[in-house]
Formats: C-alpha cells, sequence, structure tokens
C-alpha cells in the first residue's frame, strides 16, 4: 500500500505539487472513483488508478551512478551522438534520464533516475546543489583567481557567479584545480575560466550534492545507488 500522489508520482505524472494540483482538478480515479485525496492509501498492484485519462502504471524508481566517459552525451536520444544510455542495457534505461547534464568532452558522476521529483529538486536553482569538479587548466592559476572565484565572476548572465570554492592543487604550464560550485548553468566551469582567462582542457565531476562517484568505477562503467546514498539525497536541503 502507498500514497496516492506518490504513486502517481512515481508513475511518472509530474512532481509531488503537480500531481496534487491534477487530483484537486478532479482528474484521477481510483477503481472508477474520483480521487481527490493525496494521501489516500491505494494498492499498487491492485488498484486500477486513471489520470488525465491515462492509466497509471506503477515503476519501481530506479537511481544509477554513471561515470560517465568523455565523446558521449548527457541525452536520452540523439541521432547523430552516441548517449549515455546507451551505455546502459536496454531493459535497465526504460523511462530513466540524466539528471542534470555533463559537456560531451566532460566526464564523471552522472546520476540517472526515472524519480521526476528527485531530479527536479536537485536541479532547482534555488537549492543550490554543491557540484564540485576536478579540472586541469592550460595556464598558471593564482590566488587572484582564487579570490576572482570567491567573489563571483561575469559569464554573460544577468548576474554575476555564486561565490565559488577554488582550490589550486598545482599550478604551472598545466594546472589541477578543485573547484566547487552551488548552481549548474550551461557550460559553467569553463565559461568561468574563459572569465579570467584561462582554458580548461580536462574537466572531470567528482560530487553532486551527498553523491560522490564511486573511485571503483571506471569511465563508462555505473552501478545501483546504495538505500544510504538514496536517502541522503532525499535528505538534502
Ligand atoms: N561546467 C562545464 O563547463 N561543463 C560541464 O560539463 C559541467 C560543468
Amino acid at each position: 500500500m502507498m500514497r496516492l500522489d506518490r504513486f502517481l508520482c512515481e508513475s511518472g505524472f509530474g512532481t509531488r505539487s503537480e500531481v496534487k494540483m491534477l487530483l484537486k482538478k478532479g482528474l484521477v480515479t481510483v477503481n472508477g472513483e474520483k480521487a481527490k485525496r493525496p494521501e489516500q492509501k491505494i494498492d499498487e498492484n491492485a488498484d486500477m488508478v486513471f489520470c488525465c485519462g491515462q492509466k497509471a502504471q506503477y515503476a519501481a524508481l530506479i537511481y544509477k551512478m554513471l561515470y560517465k566517459p568523455t565523446g558521449v552525451v548527457s541525452a536520452t536520444e540523439d541521432r547523430r551522438e552516441k548517449t549515455v544510455l546507451e551505455l546502459l542495457n536496454t531493459e535497465e534505461c526504460r523511462g530513466i534520464f540524466p539528471v542534470g547534464r555533463l559537456d560531451k568532452d566532460t566526464e564523471g558522476l552522472l546520476l540517472l533516475t526515472n524519480d521526476g521529483e528527485l531530479a527536479h529538486r536537485l536541479l532547482a536553482p534555488k537549492k543550490h546543489v554543491d557540484k564540485i569538479y576536478y579540472a586541469e587548466i592550460s595556464g598558471k592559476v593564482t590566488e587572484e583567481h582564487r579570490i576572482q572565484f570567491l567573489k563571483g565572476l561575469d559569464i554573460g548572465e544577468k548576474k554575476p557567479t555564486l561565490p565559488a570554492r577554488l582550490e589550486i592543487l598545482e599550478s604551472r604550464e598545466r594546472s589541477k584545480v578543485r573547484i566547487t560550485v552551488h548552481e549548474g548553468k550551461y557550460h559553467q566551469i569553463k565559461r568561468m575560466f574563459d572569465a579570467v582567462g584561462c582554458k580548461v582542457v580536462y574537466l572531470k565531476r567528482l560530487s553532486m550534492g551527498t553523491l560522490v562517484l564511486d573511485p571503483s568505477l571506471k569511465a563508462g562503467e555505473y552501478r545501483n545507488l546504495t538505500e544510504e546514498e538514496i536517502k541522503s539525497l532525499k535528505e538534502l536541503n
């Protein structure tokens, strides 16, 4: 038995608040009866639930951590390029999608799930979920850069970037850094380095919120999240 609103979210009808709205509008029936209460308990294996005229098919939630290799795109479909879903077995990727995007030439942690509500929360700009990247930069990265990143940079958006933590691991012709950002703008890291006259030559995402790339995974490998990892992601903010 489970709550009707959770059942509808997990069957792909939207976030908790979107589903509540559908219930309020009288667009949901359980065994032919109009259902309006999100907290109504239903038997996900026996009850017939219809939403907007469509039968709701309960899908178990899937959460996978992928070590995205370079050369594949973070999309579910692409006419020309190989997608991250093509790295999975066909039966495993039904209904799942990547949470956010990494560029084709970026590697590292990518969460794949069919949990639309969690994805929505992790990506919501207001939630400021931390993302940590390891990057290699052509040229020297200096203390001055570290301060500029902390103050916020003009990357051509309406507002400067939020303060970002730049740790300089090695400063030489090809520098090594670790950077923590609290937002996820398009090409964010590359644009931040561009803004200070530097070029990213290698980029790898190490973590997203509480989820850390498993060091035992090789590029292209993936595994299911543990119960503990799912729980801590759900508890974020
Ligand atoms: N920032 C980038 O520039 N690229 C990525 O893939 C992720 C963050």
